[in-house]
């Protein structure tokens, strides 16, 4: 297999859906880098920012169309003329253990409708970005594409729907579509705040702030944690790479992180060793363990992450010290059981 032209993309025209928020709007400013003929974003900024497409707004090969997945009028208008569609748009998985009916709206039939479009649109190539919590807690480890999918959470359910329907779509319809499982991704754009909030920014801005970090059980579960700028050139490998119609690949780095050792990382990073955690009851659905094997996806792209986590993590240290500089409000709300009701059930 042979990753066609991985650093030039010249020609294509790709969509990103969920384009604004934390890896989507990553991933657009990868594809501008790699000389794209256009992008253009479809997100709702339910939990997306203007402020993340900042500098990509500034290019005349990217367009905004502000809008819901779900509705027809503006899939159909955002699909027309598009080569390529990453499909990353979705609500995560704290928003579905107090919204589960809304969660699985957006994230599986969203995802069961913008594949129907695409294919009206006859787009070359439908890549529909899941996420490692189908596979919920590691049966064994490394965790390869074989291992079974037992999600925990309604969001590990309605992504793993999303998947099924996008392998139903190549095999009933020959539609080239690719299915990636990043495991936890994490840098500059990450949320802290409400619940989209990830544990190491939330635990850095904890740290900034003079505050102990807190960990939910025992702080012996692990996660493989991938750098942004890994995951959105990994991405952007699979626009253009061959041989991967109908393929299901996971983007993990092959290396596992516990709680303990992240607030650890976090309080060297930060300078504070003494703010040593807290331990708060475990939240519902937490997986134990997530460790994915890259091998297979290594094969087939030739990707290798670049960036060790101890350097992540002092990289979006500083980038949270400039955020708190320059807007020390936003990074003083910040409350601990993020899970919890923020609206009706
Ligand atoms: N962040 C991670 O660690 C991680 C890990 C594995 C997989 N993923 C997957 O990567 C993708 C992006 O995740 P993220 O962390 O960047 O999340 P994010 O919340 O920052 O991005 C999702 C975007 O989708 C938009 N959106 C939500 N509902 C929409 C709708 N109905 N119509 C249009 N837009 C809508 C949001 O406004 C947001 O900008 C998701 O599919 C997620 O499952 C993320």
């Amino acid at each position: 297999m042979t990753a066609l032209a991985a650093h030039d993309l010249s020609g294509l025209r790709i969509l990103v859906t969920g384009g604004a928020g934390f890896i989507g709007s990553h991933l657009v400013d990868t594809l501008l880098a790699r000389g794209v003929s256009e992008v253009r974003v479809l997100d709702n900024f339910k939990n997306g920012t203007h402020h993340n497409l900042a500098a990509a707004q500034l290019d005349p090969r990217f367009s905004l169309i502000v809008g819901d997945i779900r509705d027809g009028n503006t899939r159909e208008h955002a699909l027309r003329n598009i080569d390529v569609v990453f499909h990353l748009a979705c609500l995560g998985v704290r928003h579905s253990l107090h919204d589960p009916l809304e969660n699985h709206q957006v994230n599986a039939l969203g995802s069961l409708l913008m594949l129907g479009s695409a294919r009206a649109a006859e787009v070359r190539r439908f890549v529909y970005v899941s996420t490692s919590e189908v596979f919920g807690t590691a049966q064994y480890a490394p965790m390869d594409e074989r291992h079974p999918t037992w999600p925990e959470t309604v969001y590990g359910g309605s992504k793993l729907a999303g998947e099924a329907y996008t392998r139903a779509y190549f095999r009933t319809y020959g539609m080239d579509t690719v299915v990636v499982r990043p495991f936890n991704t994490y840098g500059p754009r990450s949320h802290f705040e409400g619940d989209s909030g990830e544990v190491l920014p939330r635990t850095i801005v904890r740290l900034l702030a003079g505050e102990r970090p807190v960990i939910f059980g025992d702080g012996k579960q692990t996660r493989d944690f991938m750098h942004v700028y890994d995951t959105s050139a990994a991405l952007a490998l699979l626009a253009d790479t061959s041989g991967l119609a109908g393929e299901t690949l996971n983007l993990g780095s092959g290396t596992e992180v516990s709680m303990n050792d992240l607030c650890e990382a976090v309080a060297v990073a930060v300078g504070r060793p003494d703010l040593v955690p807290v331990h708060d009851i475990a939240r519902p659905g937490d997986v134990r363990r997530l460790l994915g094997d890259p091998t297979h996806t290594a094969s087939l792209t030739g990707f290798a992450p670049t960036v060790e986590f101890a350097d992540g993590v002092a990289d979006l240290v500083e980038w949270f010290k400039k955020m708190a500089t320059e807007n020390p409000d936003r990074v003083n709300r910040i409350e601990d059981r993020n899970w919890v009701a923020m609206e009706a059930v």
